[in-house]
């Protein structure tokens, strides 16, 4: 990663706050895929046509960081009635159930050039006050151990080891509950 200079630091926050977070929309699609390839290796990685599903089923839980027309980080997943992510529910949408109690994070992506900057914790912030305000239970997410402490930050309580084998990886179930 290239460090930046005092200069490059202010002049990269002044930057960042120009960027909007707003719903997804179906013309973001190639952004949203590759933004997610440069983030995740292959196995791991969702694929066009899994987006494609995933802003056709849940856009109102998929939101995209942009700056002057250009994607540079996102969020989303399904609504489910479940307490812990399966692995099924990455590659099937018919897992969301907009009634559901609990809103999933499929995946939270920033682009290096951007990262350690707080755009991921403000797409956070953006979907958990959104989950608030429908009145939702809580949020899951799964995550490998080096993220536990970022998500506890923002109040994830750790579940434990995940029975999800998704790209090969261990993974662990972590819940915010809201209250109520
Ligand atoms: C993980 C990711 C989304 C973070 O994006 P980001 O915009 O850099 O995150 P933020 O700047 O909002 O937060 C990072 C800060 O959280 C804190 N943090 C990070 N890990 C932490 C931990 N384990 N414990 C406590 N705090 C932690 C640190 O203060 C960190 O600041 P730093 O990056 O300057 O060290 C980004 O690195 C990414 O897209 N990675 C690839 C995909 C991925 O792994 N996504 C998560 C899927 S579970």
């Amino acid at each position: 990663m290239k460090v930046l200079n005092s200069y490059e630091r202010v002049q990269k926050m002044n930057s960042m706050q120009e960027i909007t977070i707003r719903q997804v929309r179906p013309e973001d699609l190639d952004a949203v895929t590759e933004v997610e390839a440069v983030c995740f290796p292959k196995a791991e990685a969702a694929d066009r046509a899994s987006f494609e599903a995933r802003i056709k089923a849940f856009p109102d839980s998929f939101f995209v960081a942009e700056e002057e027309g250009r994607i540079v980080g996102f969020i989303n997943g399904a609504v489910v009635n479940e307490t812990t992510i399966r692995d099924e529910m990455f590659e099937d949408v018919s897992f969301h159930n907009g009634t559901g109690n609990y809103q999933s994070i499929f995946g939270l992506d920033v682009i290096p050039e951007y990262q350690h900057h707080g755009l991921a914790s403000r797409l956070m912030r953006h979907m958990i006050e959104e989950t608030k305000k429908r009145g939702k239970q809580g949020l899951i997410l799964t995550c490998k151990d080096r993220l536990i402490g970022f998500y506890e930050t923002f109040g994830y309580r750790n579940l434990g080891v995940s029975e999800s084998v998704h790209g090969g990886a261990v993974w662990y179930d972590m819940i915010l509950e809201l209250e109520a």
